[in-house]
């Protein structure tokens, strides 16, 4: 695909006059509302009775207050300029250009500058995390299904399955987003040269534009990038705090099809120390691929009696639901969906028919709230069963050889365009939904292939089906990377690679660059070589089961994060220019939450250069400080993973040889070369809403290191989830002297450990 091609600004009319909300184009009247918020948030949207007059999204933004400030201004042609508190220009339209129309399709475009940079755009595989001079779709597709096997083999495949048009500009260390609302396929260009061949420097813009639907711009001004992400997260909605389990290890493959293959899962995990939570279910459960059904032959004793044997090695077992309903008479939930009209129409106003796993199928049309609610039932009935999440797949929708434009939406009212971005998110709605109907006060857990700007209130996100090589791997980073900064943070891809032979090599790597990503999953397609972890190498499996170990041993650090994504809205993967601003963003390394650094040996070479930011970090490999520019050679057991000075990294205590997590019994992993630092520590019971009412509880440890004495306090300061069973703590730096100060420590002293300082390397 040479030129990917996207509408060109040159083919579209700007406005002739702009006043008191009103747009002239031509004889075209529009309306426009302009708001400032609070935050330096701007949202412009466009209406015209003639185009656009229903906003089609299903989940709407939640924007902070109106502000009477702003440095946004709109001139007499439309013309957008938005200023930094200075009054220095930080965005603005070009003369002539802005806001513009051709057809149906709306476009906004800014003046590009070179020395730009771009990042975000939700899911792409773009293999970098620097984004200029692209032009990207944002239409949800089946990647693997839609784009040619060449292209997705070894390149970027674009558009992907998630939707999420959001671009994040950024002027030396002043970052902005801008964020189109708009369900209908948008598109963004970031300075691209329309002519392809270098010669037209000077009509490079940036471009965001939409097929259809109405305008609707936000433009969200960071400066930095923590407080931008933040800012974004809040609109689009944060991630609630998830269940435990679910950023536990997770078992799956295209294969795996009832209670034996479960069982047989069961006692590997338990033979091989293997921390295991969950374990999933590929299509083959069903009964004929039927949505909501088992097979008899898989589960001879029902499902409920399957689940009650993995019960006391407390594993969870996930199946995939595809929203595609077998066409068959005599199937119950097509025969319902018939009956009431719950079936995307054609425009004749037939079931829209498409080929999935049982053949024909028809598809549920989530844009209508009785059937999210229709649908929920199912779920609520799944998790009474006892499956205790949702894999929602295929929710591109894929409709495989069939052409979806026919396929429309709300009683055939909708066009295919104006909703199919939104298909998953309505999918991930009324899974969740029922799921919380089943159980109205557990942490429901969804995971789901496609997804739009929204989805992050609803669904984790796995990257869809890639595959076991290393561009993969190494794009596994600036791709949850991508999501994380565009609001959705709960994500990974699947470990190992799903299309494709991986060999042990790659593997390892996998689960050493990816042990810490939000969400852990190895999944691979049945007719590839087999990649649970004892099928390697008794040195494969080592050092795998070590990573796995080492993830459950930093759960309680990983929970903080979400607790934070949750309250603050800052991702739990981040790039290292979340903390240190300067420097360019790099590819193939990534901060979990403000403390670890990790910077993997991807390449194939066990080599590899890494400028750390910043001042000095413990290094987890040799048990010591470094800073600057190494040059580092990775071993097969090893990866380089950094520990920030001043951090409290909580940890459960010893080696974590099963999937046993109690938040109340932890260590507290001091990393301090000099002055101060402290900590929150918030624990609950990892799996009701309870901590909503306030049944957490948080401790407070402060540490200082003066004169050769570390000093360490600990207040609890909230209680609603008790107090803590044990705690220990690990110093890494160097001390004389050591002062326990406080009262947990005065009061409890039978519950405290104090194990000793230095410790030279950590134990993991
Ligand atoms: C497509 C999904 O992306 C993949 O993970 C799954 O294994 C297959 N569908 C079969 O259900």
């Amino acid at each position: 695909m040479l030129f990917h091609k996207t509408p060109y600004a040159a083919n579209f009319r700007y406005p002739d006059r702009y006043k008191e909300g009103k747009i002239s184009i031509g004889n075209a009247q529009l309306s426009a509302s302009v708001t400032a918020y609070e935050g330096d948030i701007y949202h412009l949207k466009v209406t015209a009775d003639h185009l656009w007059t229903e906003d089609h999204n299903l989940v709407p933004l939640i924007a902070p207050k109106v502000s009477d400030s702003s440095n946004l201004s709109i001139g007499p042609k439309f013309e957008i300029s938005l200023k930094d508190g200075a009054g220095s220009v930080l965005l603005e339209t070009i003369p002539g250009f802005g806001f513009g129309i051709c057809g149906r399709q709306s476009i906004f475009t800014f003046a590009y500058d070179k020395k730009m940079k771009f990042y975000g755009m939700g899911e792409k595989t773009f293999g970098r995390m620097e984004l200029s001079h692209i032009r990207s779709r944002f239409w949800n597709v089946d990647a693997l299904g839609d784009h040619p096997g060449q292209v997705w083999g070894e390149h970027s495949a674009d558009p992907y399955y998630v939707s999420v048009p959001y671009l994040i500009v950024r002027q030396g260390n002043t970052y902005l987003g801008l964020l189109l609302h708009n369900p209908y396929e948008t598109w963004v260009d970031t300075g691209t040269d329309p002519s392809f061949f270098g010669t037209e420097d000077q009509n490079r813009k940036i471009v965001l534009g939409s097929e259809d639907g109405m305008p609707s711009l936000w433009i969200l001004v960071g400066p930095s990038l923590a407080e931008l992400t933040r800012k974004l997260q809040k609109l689009v909605g944060v991630t609630p705090r998830p269940p435990l389990w679910s950023l536990g290890y997770h078992q799956c493959r295209w294969e795996y099809k009832g209670d034996k293959h479960l069982m047989e899962l069961d006692g590997y995990m338990t033979k091989h120390q293997i921390p295991n939570d969950g374990l999933w279910l590929d299509i083959d459960y069903m009964e004929g691929y039927r949505v909501f059904t088992y097979s008899k032959e898989a589960f001879p004793q029902g499902v409920a009696a399957t689940i009650k044997k993995l019960a006391p090695n407390d594993r969870k077992v996930v199946p995939i639901i595809d929203p595609g309903v077998k066409l068959e008479p005599g199937f119950q939930m097509y025969d319902e969906g018939v009956k009431k009209g719950y079936f995307c129409l054609t425009p004749e106003g037939q079931p829209f028919v498409g080929f999935v796993w049982p053949g024909e199928t028809v598809f549920p049309d989530f844009s209508k709230s009785n059937v999210r609610e229709w649908w929920a039932g199912y779920c609520k009935t799944f998790r009474e069963e006892g499956f205790a999440g949702a894999w929602v797949d295929m929710n591109d929708p894929s409709t495989g050889a069939v052409d979806p434009y026919s396929m429309l939406f709300n009683d055939g009212k909708w066009s295919h365009g104006s909703f199919r971005n939104q298909y998953a998110l309505g999918m991930q709605v009324a899974t969740r939904d029922g799921f919380l109907k089943a159980k109205p006060n557990e942490r429901p857990f969804v995971l789901s292939r496609s997804g739009y700007t929204g989805t992050s209130r609803y669904a984790a996100i796995w990257t869809g089906d890639n595959v076991s090589n290393r561009f993969y791997l190494k794009g596994s980073i600036p791709t949850t990377l991508g999501l994380s900064l565009s609001g959705i943070p709960f994500n990974g891809p699947d470990v190992g690679g799903f299309m494709n032979d991986t060999t042990e090599e790659l593997m390892v790597d996998w689960v050493k660059s990816g042990f810490l990503f939000p969400f852990f999953r190895n999944h691979s397609g049945g007719s590839h070589r087999r990649q649970e972890p004892w099928t390697f190498s008794k040195r494969g499996l080592h050092i795998i089961t070590h990573y796995t170990q080492l993830r459950y041993k930093l759960l309680p650090y990983l929970y903080q994060l979400f607790v934070a994504q949750e309250r603050d809205g800052d991702p739990m993967l981040r790039p290292a220019q979340y903390h240190f601003p300067n420097g360019d963003m790099a590819d193939d390394m990534f901060m979990v939450g403000p403390s670890i650094l990790q910077a993997p040996c991807n390449d194939g070479n066990g080599q590899r250069t890494l400028k750390l930011p910043g001042k000095q970090w413990f290094d987890a490999r040799w048990g010591k400080w470094a800073t600057g520019k190494l040059s580092i050679q990775c071993g097969p057991m090893d990866t380089p993973l950094y520990f920030a000075d001043k951090s409290i990294i909580p940890a459960l205590p010893g080696v974590r040889t099963d999937n046993a997590k109690d938040l109340t019994d932890v260590e507290f992993h001091i990393f301090l070369s000099a002055g101060s630092t402290e900590t929150d520590y918030i624990f609950d019971d990892g799996e009701s809403l309870d901590y909503q009412k306030g049944k957490e509880s948080v401790i407070n440890i402060r540490a200082s290191l003066k004169g050769g004495t570390l000093a360490i306090d600990t207040r609890q300061t909230k209680s609603g989830f008790g107090e803590l069973t044990g705690m220990k703590f690990f110093f890494y730096g160097e001390a004389k002297v050591i002062k326990l100060n406080d009262e947990m420590v005065k009061a409890k002293r039978e519950k405290v450990t104090w194990t000793g300082m230095p410790i030279s390397a950590l134990t993991f």
